[in-house]
């Protein structure tokens, strides 16, 4: 018997060797050390073998089968790193393909634009201001100097809500809110960016909804010259260091003084040309010294205090910077045209 299982490991060896996958090694397996082995039907014989040679023998049969066996599991883990060496190689990683580029968002041209006229003003001392959308009339009207029935009343087609409450028409009641809160008469230095409304039908200057920066400075010395200074200042930031501004008066019912201004084409350099209606000027905003009506109903002295406004469209800055012609693009949300800026 000892020959037929050294025969037998013999031929199993040989056997596993020449397996080249896991499938047949597993059948190899059960025909070795499976049931219906060979090795199986020893163990069965060993009852009839003297009693002084089964130790022997099944000890025998057993190392056999561990010897087997383990050539088996060494096989099993060759074929196993085979494979991932194969996959290893025909996986490579190509470090230097370019990745895949994932889209990012950026901020709406107004949202940059209103930012940038921030930035502005920050640079200059200012505060920034914020009051609500909808506002009452007494802010957005009364006290700027438009009582009930004024004619210019006019001038802002408005959508109220109730008999005394609207969408603001314009970021100037942030004007009135601020000086109101100011008790201590402390100089005010502020901007207030935000949204305004107005009952207009939607073409391409006009939109029922749009962005308005407001600024406003009070104290006891706030001139006419700084005005103007501070509008030269935003003209070059916003349009290039080489603009030179027009102020021509114009009509405001809280200011007064009330100038519109012009910036120096930034096209032509003031030749004239189809951007600036062969004028050499563009109209940018409105601005103006508060009405003295607008400080005495804030309960300021306006024999002691005085101060300007400024008022920026905030779509009329973006349009004009980047050539932009319909209003309305900046409120379709196409990412075509969003994403240029
Ligand atoms: N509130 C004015 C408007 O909406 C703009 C403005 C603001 C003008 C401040 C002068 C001073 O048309």
């Amino acid at each position: 018997m000892q020959e037929k299982i050294n025969q037998l490991v013999k031929e199993a060896k040989k056997e596993i060797e020449s397996i080249g996958n896991l499938n047949d090694l597993n059948l190899l397996k059960s025909k070795y050390l499976g049931k219906k082995s060979e090795f199986n039907q020893f163990m069965k014989e060993l009852k009839n073998l003297p009693n002084e040679e089964k130790p022997k023998v099944g000890q025998m049969i057993n190392k056999a089968k561990n010897e087997i066996n383990d050539h088996i599991q060494i096989k099993k883990e060759t074929i196993e790193q085979e494979k991932i060496n194969k996959q290893l190689e025909q996986e490579t990683i190509d470090i230097s393909l370019p990745g895949k580029s994932m889209p990012v968002g950026k901020k709406h041209i107004l949202t940059q634009t209103i930012e940038e006229i921030e930035d502005i003003f920050i640079g200059l001392g200012y505060e920034i201001k914020e009051g609500p959308e909808q506002e009452e009339d007494k802010y957005n009207f009364e006290m700027l100097n438009l009582p009930k029935d004024h004619p210019a009343r006019d001038m802002q087609d408005s959508l109220y809500i109730s008999e005394d409450s609207l969408l603001r028409t314009h970021t100037s009641p942030v004007q009135v809110r601020t000086l109101l809160e100011n008790a201590d008469k402390k100089p005010v230095k502020i901007i207030a960016p935000g949204t305004v409304y107005r009952k207009d039908d939607d073409d391409q200057t006009h939109s029922h909804q749009f962005k308005q920066v407001e600024v406003l400075v009070v104290d006891r010395l706030a001139s006419l010259s700084d005005l103007k200074g501070t509008l030269l200042i935003a003209a070059q930031k916003l349009f290039g260091a080489e603009r030179e501004i027009r102020l021509r008066p114009s009509y405001f019912p809280f200011t007064e003084p009330s100038v519109e201004v012009d910036v120096s084409c930034y096209q032509c350099h003031g030749k004239g040309c189809s951007m600036c209606k062969n004028t050499g000027w563009i109209e940018v905003l409105g601005a103006g010294m508060v009405n003295k009506n607008v400080l005495k109903a804030c309960g300021y002295d306006p024999e002691e205090f005085q101060g300007f406004a400024i008022g920026f469209g905030v779509e009329r800055i973006a349009m004009l910077k980047h050539g932009i012609d319909d209003i309305r693009q900046l409120y379709t949300n196409d990412l075509r045209f969003n994403s240029q800026f």
